[in-house]
């Protein structure tokens, strides 16, 4: 999910065709990133990737970017950065947020004010909505629904009819719960049952597989994830 070192690439890769027309001013970047550095996408791990691009493109290119790090530790910090900025000048491009439900929030007050966002993360089915939330969303790392692609190909190519999903669920990130959703998503045509558990409880594999043997051969239940 943090391909920060394509977040540099791709930022010097987007900016390359506008360099015929140049912009007069410095370009203001705003980054979203966590100070917290158990994510791997902290900001002192992924600022010296955009500092380089930074240096990169004003030495070759002449093109100034201001960049202004936004800590996004405290829920619902993201936004609230963003939303102070509506009576004062706003970014020209913000990197981040990486994380599923910050981005929802960014992204959307960035698309209604048309204000392009990049990000390494905001993988989760959702994002792929262009038309209206989140016109101006780019992801950089391919999103959950590639990954669950590749799933459909593998079931097709072993001619698998069923699967159980094994979730484990925080109810805070919900990084796997995103993830899986994809692949439920994608799954229409097969037998697809979902468990889900919390981090701090251990699987409990033997009731689980006496669970599904206790119901085998029974009316096949099929949970359904609720998208959110
Ligand atoms: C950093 O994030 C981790 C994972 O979310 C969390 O467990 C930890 O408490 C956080 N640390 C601080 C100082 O907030």
């Amino acid at each position: 999910m943090q391909h920060f070192t394509e977040l540099c690439v791709l930022f010097l890769m987007i900016l390359t065709p506008v360099l015929s027309n140049k912009p007069t001013g410095d370009v203001d970047v705003l980054v979203f990133l966590p100070q917290n550095n158990s994510f791997m996408f902290s900001q002192a791990r992924v600022a010296p990737a955009i500092r380089y691009a930074q240096e990169r493109l004003e030495a070759e290119f002449g093109l100034r970017f201001r960049v202004h790090f936004e800590n996004t530790d405290p829920a619902n910090q993201a936004l609230f950065a963003l939303a102070d900025r509506s009576c004062g000048p706003r970014p020209d491009l913000i990197l981040g947020p990486v994380r599923e439900y910050e981005a929802a929030g960014v992204v959307r007050l960035a698309s209604h004010w048309n204000i392009p966002v990049i990000s390494a993360g905001a993988l989760a089915i959702a994002f792929r909505n262009k038309r209206s939330e989140y016109t101006q969303l780019t992801r950089i790392a391919p999103s959950y629904m590639k990954m669950a692609e590749t799933f459909a190909v593998v079931f097709e190519h072993f001619a698998w009819k069923s699967a159980l999903l094994l979730m484990e669920d925080d109810m805070t990130e919900r990084d796997c719960y995103f993830t899986l959703e994809a692949v439920f998503h994608l799954m229409d045509d097969y037998t697809v049952k979902t468990y889900s558990f919390p981090p701090e409880e251990p699987l409990r594999t033997d009731e689980m597989f006496q669970d599904i043997h206790d119901t085998e051969g029974k009316e096949s239940s099929v949970y359904s994830l609720d998208l959110v």
